[in-house]
């Protein structure tokens, strides 16, 4: 039996510093090189603002530690893959207008999983002689990421919509009036059914699920999706 039971997160200063390499900065595609205007322009802000967000999140996924390593790794496909799934879908289910806000909602789904690990990454490097098995770490991720990761966007001051997509994407109901949100869940299902995950579940049958048939996406189509998935993500990850 564990002696000190891992606790919800507490932002001592190290957590903090941590937390600041999570922070999306003001529109930087690389350290020290902002996009000028014109730039930002052609681009439209939207888009920019999805590169921005994806270039910092890569950063914040970098680890040097072995094994934290490679769980960053598969959270950060995870993320990317969500994200390109949730755009793809809504890019070739009649709802195009979401697909922008649908590719940042499905980048952010799960950060509260990349906070807990970089938490539980500093506790395992100030106990190297305790370890921590990647069972309990997946268990403390799994439990607390959706609640953690609301609080974070919220402190983020990105819009409310986030912090509710993080809060909710694991609940068994949701809103079917809530396009952003269904493409998100979608994606993300079929990102564990694909292996592209923490907690793969390859058993997942997309064609059955609720949102499936809310968003109207036709059974051929989510075979597309999880090519579109994959090459995406090995482009971009
Ligand atoms: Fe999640
Ligand atoms: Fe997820």
């Amino acid at each position: 039996m564990r002696e000190r039971p891992l606790a919800p997160p507490r932002a001592d200063s190290s957590d903090r510093r941590r937390l600041r390499l999570l922070l999306p900065p003001a529109l930087e595609i690389e350290a020290g090189h902002e996009l000028d205007e014109g730039a930002a322009q052609r681009l439209g802000l939207r888009q920019v603002v999805n590169i921005a967000v994806l270039t910092a999140q890569r950063a914040a996924h970098a680890c040097s530690d072995p094994i934290m390593k490679a769980l960053m790794q598969r959270l950060w496909e995870h993320s990317v893959g969500c994200a390109i799934g949730a755009k793809w879908i809504a890019e070739h289910a009649n709802c195009r207008e979401f697909a922008s806000e649908a590719f940042m909602a499905g980048l952010l789904h799960d950060v509260g999983s990349l906070m807990l690990l970089r938490v539980l990454e500093g506790l395992r490097a100030d106990q190297p002689g305790q370890p921590m098995p990647e069972s309990l770490m997946l268990e403390v991720v799994t439990a607390l990421h959706a609640e953690q990761g609301a609080a974070l966007i919220r402190h983020w001051a990105l819009p409310e919509s986030y912090a509710e997509m993080a809060s909710s994407h694991h609940a068994l109901e949701f809103d079917s009036t809530d396009t952003v949100g269904m493409l998100v869940r979608l994606a993300d299902q079929a990102c564990h059914k694909i292996g592209m995950s923490l907690t793969p579940d390859p058993s997942i049958r997309l064609s059955t699920l609720p949102e499936c048939s809310a968003l109207r996406v036709k059974e051929i189509a989510l075979a597309e999706l999880e090519i579109a998935i994959e090459d995406g993500v090995s482009a971009l990850a």
